[in-house]
């Protein structure tokens, strides 16, 4: 199978690209390097069925041969990368949609959209099922991408009804593991980052809203498994074990054995206060459920943010 991994140099799409080239598929990957990092999929450079196109699918896309899948997952995903990068962000979700959902149709491939928890918004209904239409501000200060992945499914649906394309929709939860920027703005690299660091570890709000955080390799897993499934979704994949954020930052402090203090700062705007798949679809139709525990899944990932500190360390002081 020839897999079109459209934001394949971010965080989520690299793993994929791993799991993909794993799996013996042939991976073309496309990124613009917005928020993703060539660095994610330099150890790939040179492995035989693995092609590295830079392109702006808001722009265009283009891959020449046949294509067995297109996976849709290019847009700014963390709450800092879309305030920073709003119009890209929906540029990314509309015109990135519209152009990889054409190339699927033009090479009659399966089409996978990354679609996202963030479609419930700030939810009414605990914990969210596929069914729950959501709870969203159209023009708050996560709107720019809440309503870019609404709209992308609403797309990818009617890309389905009008043309019969074979589409398959996910709804993400909050991931995390390796590979995640020091600079994201996400809970978990934040966390991790600054307890390393040794600096105060800052939670937002009083840390009482709640997440269920999944580990990167269980969220692969899910996305392979709808990928082949021939399964239209929407369905959930995240791990429903919900933690409040305090209790996450006190975990990570506690991992790292870090003697850093966990300090208070204001909360974003429309933070959502509760978050927790159901993923009983997900568990009938695809027989998967995350089996990683949370804290074997930060355990790894400390261990890849250490890493990655050492070297930029390395860098700035040029040893
Ligand atoms: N990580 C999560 O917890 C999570 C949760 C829900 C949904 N998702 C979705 O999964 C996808 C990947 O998220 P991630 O966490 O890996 O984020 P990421 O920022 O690490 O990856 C996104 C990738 O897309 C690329 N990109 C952005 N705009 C592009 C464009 N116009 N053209 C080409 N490439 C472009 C970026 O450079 C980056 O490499 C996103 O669509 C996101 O909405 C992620």
């Amino acid at each position: 199978m020839r897999v079109v991994v459209a934001g394949g140099a971010g965080f989520l799409g690299s793993h994929l690209c791993d799991r993909l080239l794993l799996d013996g598929e042939e991976v073309v990957c496309i990124d613009n390097f917005l928020t993703g990092r060539k660095s994610n999929v330099e150890h790939l450079l040179d492995r035989p069925g693995f092609e590295l196109l830079e392109q702006d699918v808001a722009e265009r896309v283009e891959v020449a041969g046949t294509v067995d899948a297109v996976l849709e997952f290019a847009s700014p995903a963390s709450p800092l990368d879309y305030a920073r990068y709003p119009i890209e962000t929906l540029k990314a979700g509309a015109h990135g949609t519209l152009n990889t959902l054409d190339l699927a149709r033009a090479k009659g491939a399966r089409f996978l959209l990354a679609s996202t928890s963030e479609v419930y918004g700030d939810p009414l209904v605990h914990p969210q099922e596929e069914s729950y239409w959501g709870h969203v501000n159209p023009i708050g200060p996560r709107s720019m991408y809440d309503e870019a992945k609404r709209f992308a499914e609403a797309l990818t649906t009617a890309y389905r009804n009008r043309h019969g394309l074979d589409t398959a929709i996910i709804r993400i939860f909050n991931t995390y593991g390796p590979r995640m920027r020091t600079d994201d703005g996400r809970a978990i690299p934040a966390f991790v980052s600054q307890a390393l660091r040794g600096e105060p570890v800052t939670v937002a709000g009083d840390g009482m809203q709640t997440r269920s955080v999944c580990y990167v390799d269980d969220l692969v897993e899910g996305i392979v498994r709808m990928l082949r499934s021939g399964l239209p979704g929407p369905v959930n994949l995240g791990n429903p074990h919900e933690m409040t954020i305090i209790d996450t930052a006190r975990l990570v402090v506690e991992l790292i054995g870090s003697d850093a203090p966990i300090t208070f700062v204001p909360r974003p705007g429309d933070d959502p206060m509760v978050r927790r798949p159901d993923i009983t679809l997900a568990r009938q139709q695809l027989g998967w459920e995350p089996v990683v525990d949370v804290r074997d899944g930060l355990v790894r990932t400390i261990e890849w943010f250490a890493s990655e500190l050492a070297t930029e360390a390395t860098g700035r002081t040029g040893a």
